[in-house]
């Protein structure tokens, strides 16, 4: 990887470290950020608060768990190698303890199908996986296996991992999940909502493709942009 890349891929690390702190899905020295790389990933060190972080800071560590530098890797370093090996489809995965994931986490309960929105994180659920104790492989197998065909997955009584092609997108999706898990949180105060059928779902993953809906015009993903919408239909 040439210098101009390592940098911005570091700066890109440390940009979304102070979004998911703007953005109030992180608090103190909680979740953690990866970017892939060749042959292994650049991710946060750990328990470094975020506002003293520097691009230098990041850990550029090999999928044979080796890593350079003067920082020691985030503690769960396994289930973001884990996830960059099985997943070549993401390049960023985003770990945090935001409040409504961690809250619904803590019960061991995942978001089923009670808004279409669900359909953003890739499937028709996103689910819980069993509690395991922080930075084991137990932990990440449990991640991956929660993973499968999805974009977000909670970690029983600890928190929210997200995975994405950019960090802009990993950005977006934190969000909206977290929004998710309030908007749960709030419904199920009177009562467990009603869930979408399986058929209204399919609607909106096709609806999703047709409109390549939720990607910024910018973003060289997106596949149907039309230019002129039609009137009267
Ligand atoms: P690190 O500071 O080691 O990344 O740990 C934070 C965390 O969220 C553990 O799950």
């Amino acid at each position: 990887m040439n210098a101009i890349a390592d940098h911005d891929l570091r700066a890109g690390i440390v940009m979304t470290c102070r979004e998911i702190n703007r953005t109030g899905l992180n608090q103190g020295t909680s979740g953690n950020v990866s970017h892939r790389i060749e042959g292994g990933m650049l991710i946060t060190p750990t328990s470094l608060p975020y506002d003293r972080m520097t691009p230098g800071d990041i850990v550029p560590m090999s999928f044979d768990a080796t890593y350079e530098g003067r920082h020691r890797p985030s503690s769960e370093w396994r289930f973001h190698r884990d996830i960059l090996k099985a997943r070549e489809d993401v390049n960023v995965v985003l770990h945090t303890h935001s409040v409504f994931c961690t809250t619904l986490a803590v019960h061991e309960r995942g978001i089923p199908a009670f808004h279409y929105m669900i359909a953003v994180a890739g499937g028709n659920d996103i689910r819980c996986s069993p509690y395991v104790c922080f930075g084991t492989q137990e932990l990440s197998d449990r991640a991956l296996a929660a993973l499968e065909g999805r974009y977000a997955c909670l970690l029983g009584h600890h928190g929210l991992i997200v995975v994405a092609k950019t960090f802009e997108r990993a950005l977006w999706l934190a969000v909206e999940v977290e929004t998710l898990a309030k908007m749960y949180v709030h419904a199920l105060a009177i009562g467990e909502p009603p869930r979408l059928s399986d058929a209204e779902m399919a609607q909106v993953h096709e609806q999703i493709r047709r409109m390549s809906y939720g990607q910024a015009p910018d973003l060289d993903e997106v596949s149907d942009t039309p230019r002129v919408i039609a009137s009267g239909g």
